[in-house]
Formats: C-alpha cells, sequence, structure tokens
C-alpha cells in the first residue's frame, strides 16, 4: 500500500473527481452536488490519492456509538486487485470501531468481497428504496422473504 495519500477529511475534495472515480470504477452516476452533500453528512470520510489522482475512496454515516453504516466504495480500475479496496474498508472499520455495529449492503457480485473482509450476511435486513423498481431490477432488493 505504499505510493498511495490517504485523506480523511474532505476539506480538498475535488467533487467532480469523485463523480469521475464513481463513473468509471465503475458505482454508477453520483453528481458532484449529491456527492458534496453524502459526504458532507458522513462522519467519516477516506479518499485515496496516487500523485494527486483521486483512485479511492469510501465513507460511512454513523451516530457515534450504536451504528455505522458504509458506502459509496470504489477503487479506479487501473488499482483494483492491488488491496485498495481491503485498504479502504479496513480504514472505515477502524474509524467506526467503537459501534456495536457497522453494516452495508453489497452489490450483487461483490458479497465475497466483503466476506473476505469480516462482514457477514444478515438474515433480517430490509430496505425501503426511493426508486423501488431500480433497487429490484438491480437485484439489491426483492419483494419476497
Ligand atoms: C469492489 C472493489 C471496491 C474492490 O476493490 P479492490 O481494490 O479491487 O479489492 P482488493 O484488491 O482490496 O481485494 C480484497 C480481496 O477481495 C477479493 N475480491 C475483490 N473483489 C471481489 C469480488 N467481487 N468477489 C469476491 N472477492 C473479491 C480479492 O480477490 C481480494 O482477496 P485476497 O485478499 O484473498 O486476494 C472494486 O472492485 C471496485 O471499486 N468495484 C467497483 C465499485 C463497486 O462495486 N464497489 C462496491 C460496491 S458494493
Amino acid at each position: 500500500m505504499s505510493g498511495y495519500r490517504w485523506v480523511l477529511d474532505i476539506d480538498d475534495v475535488d467533487w467532480e473527481d469523485l463523480s469521475n472515480l464513481y463513473r468509471i470504477a465503475p458505482l454508477g452516476e453520483k453528481p458532484p452536488e449529491s456527492l458534496e452533500k453524502v459526504f458532507g453528512n458522513s462522519m467519516f470520510t477516506c479518499l485515496v490519492y496516487e500523485n494527486e489522482v483521486l483512485v479511492g475512496a469510501g465513507r460511512a454515516i454513523a451516530d457515534g456509538l450504536d451504528c455505522a453504516y458504509i458506502a459509496d466504495v470504489a477503487v479506479h480500475p487501473e488499482h483494483q486487485g492491488r488491496g485498495l479496496g481491503r485498504a479502504i474498508i479496513g480504514r472505515l472499520t477502524d474509524l467506526a470501531g467503537d459501534h456495536s455495529k457497522i453494516i452495508l449492503y453489497a452489490n450483487p457480485g461483490k458479497e465475497g468481497f466483503y466476506l473476505k473482509l469480516g462482514f457477514l450476511p444478515m438474515n433480517t435486513a430490509m430496505g425501503i428504496w426511493k426508486d423501488r423498481d431500480k433497487g429490484l431490477s438491480t437485484g439489491v432488493l426483492r419483494e419476497t422473504i
């Protein structure tokens, strides 16, 4: 993990760069202004740079005691497979380590990544999505127990 610069605040984030990272990772279209809001409202943030280029990111919202929720973890394709994703999750789980539980949901196909990092599948996790059809079509949600 040498050669990377880790930044745990958002003071100098270029939101266009972060939006581009999610586009090419890929983790979907996330407009810069939306990212500024959700990262700004997250207790823990993690940004990784190589030679001033943003190559990895993630964040966690948290209540300070009981529950932390990790989201928006992505690594630039040219840097995937080198342990950077594991390291980002490691930073976020360290930062949120005092919480009773750290939760997330994986995009379909990424469950094995989180399993390797110590996350266990949750038996009763459920959610309400604003875009319910998208949640269903991407395989993140299902309609039956
Ligand atoms: C998922 C992602 C963050 C992983 O980052 P990465 O830097 O490539 O992962 P790492 O190199 O740290 O991998 C850590 C371990 O997980 C494994 N792993 C990585 N992706 C995996 C997957 N999809 N399924 C199962 N295992 C996976 C690696 O083989 C590695 O195992 P090892 O330690 O035994 O060698 C990255 O592929 C990514 O950004 N993908 C696009 C965005 C995305 O899907 N984000 C997650 C949303 S839920």
